[in-house]
Order: structure tokens, then sequence, then C-alpha cells
């Protein structure tokens, strides 16, 4: 039997995925949503209270998790839901035709918060769910994490003081600490060494 691993999945890690879901008159529907990987057969999801993606896994207990690295889907997906021809059957449910690999996941736990972050109060749902059938459709597949990306980024802007005005600088030193919440909030412990380095030398150099 397949499990998370097989398709590149670390425990603890966060992934971007598309999550297909189907409304009660049997509509597709698809949605970015972070998918973290919390053992070899289990996942944790927490959805925004009022998206479409939320109201159909409520009442479904299911859905599917897309794993693609392709960028128009995921824009597609946000703004508005991609056309009929874009969704493929797979038993019941629906997936993403030219995804890489899916997965289909049954609720297991379903916990309401009330999270308070810069924009205020806002109503979470954690979803618990076991993994079920894993399918993948191409030879190369690897989910996105975003750590790599936030600690290239920190780099970037780390390696551009050295030419930055003083302001500009302090805009850079922002910016290095935005890198830093994504990769505490998505990354694994070799990602968070490397962002812990880049903090260190960001110190060493206000000093
Ligand atoms: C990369 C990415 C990741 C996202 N992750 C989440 C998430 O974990 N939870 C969530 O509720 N919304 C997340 N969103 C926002 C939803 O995808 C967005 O609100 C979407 O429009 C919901 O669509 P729906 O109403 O069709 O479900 C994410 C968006 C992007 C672009």
């Amino acid at each position: 039997m397949r499990n998370l691993q097989s398709i590149g999945m670390e425990k603890g890690l966060l992934y971007e995925t598309i999550i297909t879901t189907q409304d009660a008159n049997r509509k597709p529907n698809a949605a970015p949503i972070g998918v973290i990987c919390r053992g070899v057969n289990e996942v944790v999801i927490y959805l925004h209270e009022g998206s479409q993606t939320s109201r159909n896994i409520k009442a479904n207990r299911r859905f599917i998790v897309n794993i693609l690295k392709d960028p128009l889907r995921f824009v597609e997906s946000t703004l508005g839901t991609p056309p009929l021809n874009h969704f493929d059957q797979y038993r019941d449910d629906f997936y993403l035709k030219d995804t890489d690999a899916f997965f289909s996941a049954t609720v297991k736990d379903i916990k309401d918060i009330v999270k308070k972050d810069d924009l205020g109060p806002s109503k979470l749902s954690i979803i618990t769910a076991e993994v079920d059938d894993i399918k993948i459709k191409r030879d190369q597949v690897e989910p996105l994490n975003r750590a790599i990306f936030a600690i290239l980024e920190a780099l970037i802007y780390l390696s551009r003081m050295e030419i930055a005005d003083k302001d500009t600088a302090t805009i850079y030193s922002g910016k290095i600490r935005d890198m830093s919440r994504i990769v505490s909030r998505v990354g694994g412990s070799e990602h968070k060494k490397a962002m812990n380095t880049i903090l260190e030398a960001l110190e060493n150099r206000d000093e």
C-alpha cells in the first residue's frame, strides 16, 4: 500500500495543494489549500469559514488532495472554479485532470476555533483526515513546500543589504522576518536551522 512518503510528503511539513470537493448537486469545486502531513496516513487542514471547500467537506466528510505545480491551475482555482472539463472522476470523487498525483481523504475529526491575527478574529475549522487511495499520474511528483523559496528570498534580501541604503536595509530586514514566519509555519527542521542561521547573520549585521 502506498503512503504519503511515496509522494514525497514528510511528517510536520505543510504543502500547497489544490483540494477538489463537490456540493450536494455533485458540482465539482477546486481551491488551493495548505495540507499538513501528520503521519504516513494522516493530514490536517485549516479551513476558513465561508469557503465552498469548507461547506463541501463538512457536508461530505471527504475530499481529494491534488499534488501539482502548474501555476495556472493555482490561479484559476483561487479566482474561481476551473471549467468542468478540467476535472476527471475517480469513483465518486473529482480530481484535476492534469494533476501529478492525488489522494482521497476521509474526515476523522473537525474542530471549530476562533483565531485572532492582524486581520482580527476569524473562524477556522481544523480538519483531521485519514488518507485512503493514493494515485500517481506522472513520473515526477514533488509536493510544493514554500520553505525553500522563503529561504532563497531571505538570502537574496540579505545579500542585497550589502549595497542598500539605511531605509532600504530596514525594509529588507522586515522582509527577511516575514520569510522567517513562513518557514516556521510550513518548514521542517533543516529549513528552520537554515533560517535561524540567516537571522543570526542579520542580527550580527544590525549590531
Ligand atoms: C497557496 C494558497 C494556499 C491556501 N491555503 C488555504 C488554507 O489552508 N485554508 C483556507 O481556508 N484557504 C486557503 N487558501 C485560500 C482559498 O484557496 C481561497 O479562499 C479560495 O478562493 C476558496 O475557494 P472556494 O470558496 O471555492 O473553496 C489558500 C490560497 C492559496 C493561493
